[in-house]
């Protein structure tokens, strides 16, 4: 099953361990170093199987070589993933933490992390006193530029502005119905800046505490789990799962564009025919979710402040429209003319 799995996989390497003490299994999946050095989050969390932890681990490292290429960002791909134990006990964190750096230090620069999903700042903290100096995104108190979830929502929000100019003829949000699913680390941080801006958001999530936050206090109209599919609105915004736009959700959306942060939105290529076929607008996710790895890595790395950090990631605008005019002008889908402008970028590279 696992040579199968790697077999069809494009990437460099991987690195597996299993963590005896905890019961955890470790794959840091690095894809390509064509563009620079290998860059990916570490996500966290239990799966159904240490073959969907590296199958998911292969797949999101593939999606940060695409990232960082489409937009033209010197880093390389690679991710990791931490799959715990389903009786894993929390109070072992800090030391299988502590025991992930060391082996991220082991490898001395072939594979630099940050926070993903299931981790956050105050984990690279950990990460960090053992993995130094290739951990991204400690707190400002360790010396790190922080969370990277407001920089990816700022990214997203810049890629919405473009479609609002592409499908609603205005970068005003103003007035326009989004739907985001999850209000989480980037969820939450966009649903404040469309509400800055002017726009009706209304938000789904499973969490307890970003119900009371959302719906409770800000008054947001909370949107059933199960019926955000059915949703009508001028914009869906992914920020959540990945996968969920497949051949059974597809049919049921009610939007005009989907523009969200969720990694690996598509569950297939064929799915971007779909939307393309009912004439909804898709923001490809590898495209649009650069905004934390970039600016955390360019503060970090290359000594950005945070307004040129600001400024670079509002490029993602840009990038986006060149995408979608590529996408009409050759009647190919949007996931496909990212893919074109992300494949020259790494054939150059590779020269
Ligand atoms: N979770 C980020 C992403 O998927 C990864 C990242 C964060 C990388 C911060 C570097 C620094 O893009």
């Amino acid at each position: 099953m696992i040579e199968a799995v790697l077999k069809e996989w494009d990437g460099e390497g991987v690195i597996i361990r299993y963590d005896h003490l905890s019961g955890a299994w470790i794959f840091i999946a690095i894809h390509s170093s064509l563009l620079g050095p290998p860059t990916g989050g570490t996500r966290m969390k239990t799966y159904s199987s240490p073959e969907a932890a590296l199958q998911d681990a292969l797949k999101l490292a593939a999606g940060m070589t695409y990232k960082y290429a489409a937009a033209n960002f010197a880093r390389g791909g690679g991710k990791a993933v931490i799959a715990l134990p389903a009786n894993f006990d929390p109070t072992q964190r800090r030391d299988l933490l502590l025991r992930y750096g060391a082996l991220i230090r082991q490898l001395n620069g072939s594979f630099y992390t940050g926070p993903d999903v299931g981790t956050s700042s105050e984990d690279m903290d950990v990460i960090g006193e053992t993995g130094a100096p290739y951990i991204f995104s400690r707190t400002p108190a360790k010396g790190g530029a922080g969370s990277s979830g407001p920089a990816t929502a700022l990214g997203v929000f810049s890629a919405m502005q473009a479609v609002g100019e592409k499908c609603f003829g205005s970068d005003s949000l103003s007035g326009r119905k989004i739907l985001v699913q999850g209000a989480g680390g980037v969820g939450g941080t966009l649903i404040e800046m469309l509400v800055e801006d002017g726009a009706e958001v209304s938000f789904s999530d499973l969490d307890q505490n970003a119900i009371r936050r959302f719906r409770d206090e800000m008054g947001l109209h909370f949107v059933e789990p199960d019926q955000i599919f059915d949703t009508e609105c001028d914009i869906f915004s992914p920020c959540a799962m990945g996968g969920i736009l497949n051949e059974q959700t597809v049919k049921r959306l009610k939007c005009k564009a989907i523009v969200g942060a969720a990694n690996n939105q598509l569950a297939t290529e064929r799915d971007a025919q779909r939307l393309k076929e009912y004439g909804i607008m898709y923001a490809p996710d590898f495209v649009i979710s650069i905004g934390g790895a970039m600016a955390i890595t360019g503060m970090e790395a290359l000594g950005w402040s945070s307004e040129q950090a600001e400024a670079e990631v509002r490029r993602v605008k840009t990038t986006l429209l060149k995408i979608l005019e590529l996408a009409e002008s050759r009647d190919i889908t949007t996931e496909a003319a990212a893919r074109r402008l992300a494949q020259a970028r790494l054939a150059a590279a590779a020269i």
